[in-house]
């Protein structure tokens, strides 16, 4: 049966290329995409899209019904840097919104949820190497706190009442169709469009801070994988490590001077470089693997070739559009 899906959050950074994606894959109506704002030109061309509060109980189980949804996609969140800044804020958005999609499962109304966890929900007292899928988790941001919880409470609604929810613990996510925003991992997107426009970069994160990351391409599929999988494979209910690459900002600077030998960067750490301090710097992503066949693709210098040729061409677009 082809699903129904909403995807909640479809104007930001994950949520614009899953769309896509997913439209590419069931068809255009198939996909509902849904946000508090609007998205791109490109999005918004791409197929149906609803104005929705995620906080809005009423609102969202309205827009289930409306599209007689299967599938729901639960992206929208506020991150580890924002998440610092207001805190009961990041709270009320990232664990209402869950409780509301959790309880629609738990209603039948929904037969299948996507809930993104993330490295946040590990602290300074977890192992930084190669972080195991269990291990010590005493998370130091509200972000973490907010996934750390939502993961409990994702494995609570599938042991109690069978609800059918899927869960990756996303790294660092690196993309060049849609910014992040107000994460501590958006360094290593930023950095591609400033080593584009003005051939340097001012980092907010010291030269050896390493850190996992993945390019969203691989996280899409991921996302994707864990969704078609047979309900039984999916062995882990509160949510998978999944690995990608780790570098530091040394690491992807001198990768970017392989393309661009004049790039120069710069490090200048602020409250940021405690949040990446707290987190792993690789992670150990073999459940993964074993449970749903997952490998990522992308390498550093993969990444780095494929984000600049995209970042230029579409640099090259906008200016002869202006
Ligand atoms: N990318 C996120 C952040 O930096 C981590 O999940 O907040």
């Amino acid at each position: 049966m082809t699903p129904k899906i909403l995807i909640i959050g479809a104007s930001g950074q994950i949520g614009t290329e899953l769309t896509y994606e997913l439209r590419l894959k069931y068809g255009r109506n198939a996909v509902i995409a849904a946000d508090i704002k609007e998205g791109k030109y490109h999005l918004m061309e791409s197929g149906p899209f609803e104005l929705l509060d995620a906080m809005n109980y009423d609102d969202v189980k309205a827009c289930v019904e409306k599209h007689e949804i299967t599938d729901v996609y639960l992206l929208a969140a506020m991150l580890s840097a924002t998440g610092e800044r207001f805190t009961m804020k990041a709270w009320d958005l990232n664990m209402n919104s869950l409780f509301h999609v959790l309880n629609l499962a738990k209603e039948g109304l929904i037969k299948k949820l996507f809930w993104p966890s993330s490295i946040a929900v590990f602290g300074p007292t977890t192992p930084r190497e190669n972080t195991p899928q269990y291990t010590i988790m005493e998370p130091s941001t509200v972000y973490g706190i907010t996934k750390q919880t939502g993961e409990r409470w994702c494995e609570y609604y599938h042991e109690k009442y069978g609800v059918d929810v899927r869960s990756i613990r996303y790294p660092g996510l690196i993309s060049w169709k849609t910014l992040p925003g107000g994460g501590t991992t958006d360094y290593a997107v930023a950095i591609f469009h400033e080593a584009i426009r003005v051939q340097k970069y001012r980092c907010f994160l010291s030269e050896e801070t390493a850190l996992p990351m993945m390019y969203m391409k691989d996280a899409v599929r991921a996302t994707m994988d864990i969704m078609e999988a047979p309900q039984e494979n999916i062995k882990i209910r509160s949510s998978y490590n999944l690995g990608g690459i780790s570098f530091t900002p040394k690491m992807i600077a001198a990768e970017i001077k392989k393309h661009i030998p004049e790039f120069t960067i710069k490090y200048v750490p602020d409250y940021r470089q405690e949040i990446a301090d707290s987190w792993p710097k690789s992670i150990d992503d073999t459940r993964a693997q074993q449970d749903w066949n997952w490998k990522h693709e992308y390498d550093l210098p993969e990444m780095t070739k494929t984000m600049l040729s995209h970042l230029e061409k579409s640099t090259a677009f906008s200016l002869e559009k202006s």
